[in-house]
């Protein structure tokens, strides 16, 4: 099975993979995991896009989409994946498409900016692991620390105000087309393009993606 989740920045793509990937045993593929990791191995790509990431820029869609094909050919998605983050403008979105990987869902998560603002200002992360936390919403058993190793949660670099800011700008241009070149592929019963209240609790949201693929399959 081959799932696309989109959504502007906190609108909990990764918290909605993770349970996603771990129900349907696919594997998560997040571009700003990707990007990440490209910056803490300090090499030639992640260096060009350390400052990109950190004002909350988007990453040229060659780098990202040369990044994420070296990804989707290895062995571990050979049952499907769950891309979280990717397509983010239209020319990933065709690119995708030009790949002839058949997308069962897509699934969009919709939050109102003020929310999103205090989500973000208050997740926290395990970076060894990939958990995420929320001050409020979602804490860990401890303050500060991972539930499990019981390491310290820190503050991702990029979740400065300014950031947000400039991620929610960079969201909201590339959405309308995003959306029509859904919609359309929807009408041409290419795909199906489900649009969720992300503002409900974590495990209702989920709740909803299963029956919809459930019903759908
Ligand atoms: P990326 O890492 O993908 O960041 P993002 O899109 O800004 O999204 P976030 O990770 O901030 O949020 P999320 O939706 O995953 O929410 P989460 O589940 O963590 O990308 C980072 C950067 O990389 C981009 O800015 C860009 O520069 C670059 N990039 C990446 N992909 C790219 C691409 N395709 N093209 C170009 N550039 C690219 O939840 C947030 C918080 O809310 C957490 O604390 C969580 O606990 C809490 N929470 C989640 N769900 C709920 C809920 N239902 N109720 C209450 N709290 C919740």
């Amino acid at each position: 099975m081959h799932i696309i989740l989109l959504g502007a920045p906190g609108t909990g793509k990764g918290t909605q993979s993770k349970i996603i990937s771990k129900e349907y045993k696919i594997q998560q593929i997040s571009t700003g995991d990707i990007l990440r990791k490209n910056i803490e191995s300090k090499n030639k790509i992640g260096k060009k896009i350390y400052n990109i990431l950190k004002n909350g820029e988007l990453v040229s869609d060659n780098i990202v989409c040369d990044l994420l094909y070296k990804e989707i050919k290895k062995e571990q998605y050979i049952k499907g994946f769950l891309l979280d983050g990717f397509p983010r403008t239209i020319e990933q979105a065709k690119y995708i498409s030009s790949l002839n990987i058949k997308i069962d869902f897509i699934f969009e998560l919709i939050v109102p900016d003020e929310l999103i603002f205090k989500r973000i200002s208050g997740r926290r992360i395990h970076v060894q692991s990939g958990r995420t936390y929320h001050i409020n919403f979602n804490p860990p058993k401890e303050q500060g620390k991972d539930d499990i190793t019981k390491e310290p949660l820190v503050i991702r670099e990029d979740d400065t105000i300014e950031s947000i800011k400039n991620r929610l700008e960079n969201y909201k241009e590339n959405h309308k087309k995003l959306n029509e070149y859904y919609l359309k592929e929807k009408k041409l019963k290419k795909l199906k393009f489900f649009q969720l209240d992300g503002t409900k609790k974590p495990d209702i949201i989920y709740n909803k993606i299963e029956k919809i693929i459930a019903s759908k399959n």
